[in-house]
């Protein structure tokens, strides 16, 4: 079976792991590992602080809560996304609103964000979906105008650039995933970066249960949100491979489109001129009219075939455990709904050969026709 993903787990990051139990920087609050990094992994993004956490969604949870959106706030994200970007919402008591998808991206229209905001928006959590980053430059015009918190949900799409600035670097906090699938990994793992002082002291103290002075009395209800020192020693080797592993995927999309370009009823993903796109995975769009048969029955065919494919995201206006939250307003979502039901994306790790994409394609072509 060829896997939607494979993470690269190299002797670097073995002996990056090995180190730091031999010199016993095993917990989360003491040792080199994290800060160095920290530190790494937050000038890589061209940031002031970056606060390593046991995921991305604590990543986002802890960022809601720091940057103070609380009880009855509004917070407009992308519809389709990860559950865990709403439920950084819910978990803070605020309510999730999802945005619509535009149809080239994928990620959350813009011209739609200005009719989605009340008197009780407090904050945007856009989604750099699938490694195609959000117009930041855009979005924060319009944050700004309104006076709203942005906190960039970049789980899928560590390295991608708007107009030559990396994501992760335009809002007030954002969040990053290391889960094994990601682009980079620790197994598990996030990371909130920021260039305010006082709210990176903040993210800091939250994340380790709110210690002060006394120690043991507690000012503030914080999280036990800590990354182990090994994750931080094999995340410190991986972010030393970041580039690397991008160009990989940039490599692996292009071969992707060249193959499966003559294919009629695909959609392949479209990567926006200003945009630097690190395809976290290579998504498409099947047109059942066109393609002969739906997204389910390809991905049927593909699995008989050894070809391991996933759905887009269920979109947020459509999920049960939103929906049944007070004041939760699951309005239509037309694109992002027909994503859910068309997009499937294949295996996309960057160690993939041009040959095995080719296999795939193949296999596309034959059942279709
Ligand atoms: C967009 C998005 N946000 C948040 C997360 C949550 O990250 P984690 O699985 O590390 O909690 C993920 C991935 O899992 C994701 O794809």
């Amino acid at each position: 079976m060829i896997p939607v993903f494979e993470p690269e787990i190299g002797q670097e990051e073995k002996d990056a792991v090995a180190d730091a139990l031999q010199r016993g920087e095993i917990s989360g609050s003491f040792g080199q590992y994290i800060p160095n990094f920290e530190r790494a992994f937050a000038d890589y993004c061209g940031v002031k602080h970056g606060v390593a956490v046991s995921s991305g969604t604590t990543a986002l949870q802890l960022a809601v809560r720091a940057t103070g959106i609380g009880k009855g706030d509004e917070v407009l994200i992308s519809a389709s996304t990860n559950i865990a970007t709403a439920l950084a919402v819910i978990y803070n008591n605020a309510i999730p609103v999802p945005v619509d998808s535009e149809p080239v991206t994928w990620n959350l229209d813009l011209s739609l964000l200005e009719s989605k905001i009340t008197p009780r928006t407090k904050a945007i959590i856009p989604v750099h979906l699938y490694g195609h980053p959000v117009d930041m430059d855009q979005l924060m015009e319009i944050a700004q105008r309104h006076g709203l918190i942005v906190i960039e949900d970049a789980a899928e799409a560590h390295g991608a650039e708007v107009r030559g600035k990396k994501v992760g670097s335009f809002g007030n906090a954002n969040c990053f995933s290391f889960y094994a699938n990601k682009i980079i990994t620790t197994g598990e793992g996030g990371m909130v970066l920021t260039n305010d002082d006082q709210l990176a002291d903040k993210l800091r103290l939250l994340r380790n249960l709110a210690f002060t002075k006394p120690r043991f009395r507690h000012e503030v209800a914080g999280y036990n949100f800590r990354m182990t020192g090994m994750q931080a020693a094999m995340g410190l080797a991986q972010t030393r491979k970041l580039n690397r592993i991008i160009s990989q995927k940039i490599q692996m999309a292009a071969w992707y489109n060249a193959h499966l370009a003559d294919i009629p009823g695909i959609t392949l993903p479209r990567c926006q001129p200003w945009a630097k796109h690190v395809y976290w995975m290579y998504g498409i769009l099947i047109d059942e009219k066109e393609f002969g048969m739906n997204r389910d029955e390809l991905a049927e065919k593909l699995y008989q075939h050894g070809v391991e494919t996933r759905t887009f995201f269920c979109p947020m206006n459509l999920q049960p455990c939103l929906r049944a939250i007070d004041g939760f307003r699951p309005e239509p979502c037309p694109v992002a709904e027909k994503l859910w039901e068309t997009g499937l994306y294949l295996p996309s790790s960057h160690t993939l050969s041009e040959e095995t994409i080719a296999r795939i394609a193949q296999i596309i072509r034959k059942v279709r026709s």
